[in-house]
């Protein structure tokens, strides 16, 4: 992974920057001594090089054995889904449906997309990895309440225990006393690990097993990148990304879009979207986080973004391989004028276009923060988790908010259960 920011640093002072990032280096030994806002939720920072061996092996061995169904739906919201669907979205083909089909449920309230479900999986022979960490979240509980109950009616409880496996609080919770009391096979979410930080926990890990990926790698990749941004020196990359964007902030740049050139990073988006709303907008304050896909977006977008509110800055992920790409073909008549790019890789015009754009948004006033990639694979991946993710945490220490916590999401809940007419 590289991080280039010659395309956002003309936009702020040097000495604004330099100062910044020493802030940021004191907010990174605030969160290694464990010392800062919401330190009762660091587990992350050690989960690449703190799980056992006997978890992993358990989380593939267990994975194995949803490996001859038709489908496993994933039941979860929020941290409890974001990531493994921001892994299984990248890695997965965008066309063929591997087996076993991974589908996503539990992650919304929607009627007909849980009935359409329901009648999808009819016939099929299916599993549930049902994930909460508190275990009382009311989108997931409905949701696997109304498939416990479809599994029920169709299966004997032998069958029902084998395709079952709750991810959820060691001792608290409904779902931990629906576990235990059904016997299923559980993992454990530990305390000190938050919902948004989890995808390198059995709550990420078992999903992206079990859709065929490999953990160790994206592991791996976490742990590498660990190693590089535990360094206290203010190089470091998530020292210089988390110090550049409150900078920017720091100027009136308020929004920050993430951007990608390709639609299997759209779900990495949407995970690392929640990773920096929900850890920084707190106390009227922070950068809200959007996400475009280019070039699809520029025509919808585009025009804003060059022209409008000059309150943007961009962090672009480029990924450098056309080694999957067709070739624009020659054509006689060239009708469609495109005989000038003829020869060339798709891929490399999709690079053209990112390269343009980027040029038009910096003389458009907008920063362009630039992280490159080699290929989306799990070692990648883990690598891309890991740094947004610790840089998330000095961000939200350079903003002197709790990262960690989330007072506000409580708010349409507690409203919700009054309408709903809970006790
Ligand atoms: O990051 C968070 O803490 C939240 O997004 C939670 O993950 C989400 O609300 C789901 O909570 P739970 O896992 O308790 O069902």
């Amino acid at each position: 992974m590289r991080l280039d920011l010659s395309n956002a640093i003309q936009f702020c002072k040097i000495e604004s920057f330099e100062n910044k990032k020493k802030l940021a280096v004191d907010c990174l030994n605030k969160l290694i001594n464990g010392n800062g806002k919401g330190s009762d939720f660091l587990g992350w920072i050690d989960l690449p090089i703190n799980i056992t061996n006997s978890i992993i092996t358990d989380i593939v061995e267990t994975a194995k054995t949803f490996k001859n169904l038709d489908a496993v739906v994933i039941i979860g919201i929020g941290g409890s889904y974001l990531g493994a669907k921001a892994v299984h979205e990248a890695l997965k083909p965008h066309f063929d449906k591997p087996k076993p089909e991974i589908i996503f449920a539990g992650h919304n309230l929607s009627g007909n997309y849980h009935s359409e479900l329901l009648k999808y999986l009819n016939n099929k022979h299916y599993g549930i990895i049902v994930i909460s960490k508190s275990g009382t979240t009311t989108e997931p509980a409905i949701a696997f309440r109304l498939l416990y109950r479809d599994l029920k009616q169709k299966f004997d409880k032998e069958t029902i225990k084998k395709r079952i496996v709750a991810i959820t609080d060691a001792k608290k919770g409904a779902l931990r006393k629906l576990a235990d009391k059904e016997g299923f096979k559980t993992f454990v979410i530990d305390d000190n690990v938050g919902g948004r930080f989890s995808v390198l926990s059995p709550v990420g890990l078992l999903p992206i097993a079990i859709a065929g990926y490999d953990i160790k790698s994206l592991l791996h990749g976490a742990a590498n990148m660990r190693n590089i941004c535990i360094n206290k020196n203010p190089e470091n990359p998530a020292i210089q990304y988390a110090a550049l964007r409150n900078v920017l902030y720091d100027e009136g740049k308020k929004m920050e879009l993430l951007v990608n050139y390709n639609f299997k990073l759209n779900y990495f988006s949407e995970w690392w979207k929640q990773l920096y709303g929900e850890s920084e907008g707190k106390e009227g304050k922070g950068i809200f986080p959007v996400s475009v896909s280019f070039s699809t977006d520029l025509h919808s977008l585009g025009q804003y973004i060059q022209q409008g509110e000059r309150h943007l800055f961009e962090t672009n992920i480029l990924v450098n391989d056309d080694s999957d790409s067709p070739i624009i073909p020659q054509d006689e008549e060239d009708l469609d004028q495109l005989n000038y790019i003829a020869g060339k890789k798709m891929e490399y015009v999709n690079r053209t276009a990112a390269q343009a754009t980027i040029m038009a948004h910096v003389a458009g006033n907008v920063p362009n923060i630039i992280i490159e990639i080699d290929k989306i694979n799990e070692y990648n991946l883990g690598s891309l988790i890991y740094f947004f993710e610790i840089a998330c945490g000095i961000s939200g220490y350079l903003l002197d908010v709790n990262p960690f916590d989330q007072p506000g999401v409580e708010d349409y809940k507690q409203n919700m259960f009054k309408l709903l007419g809970k006790k």
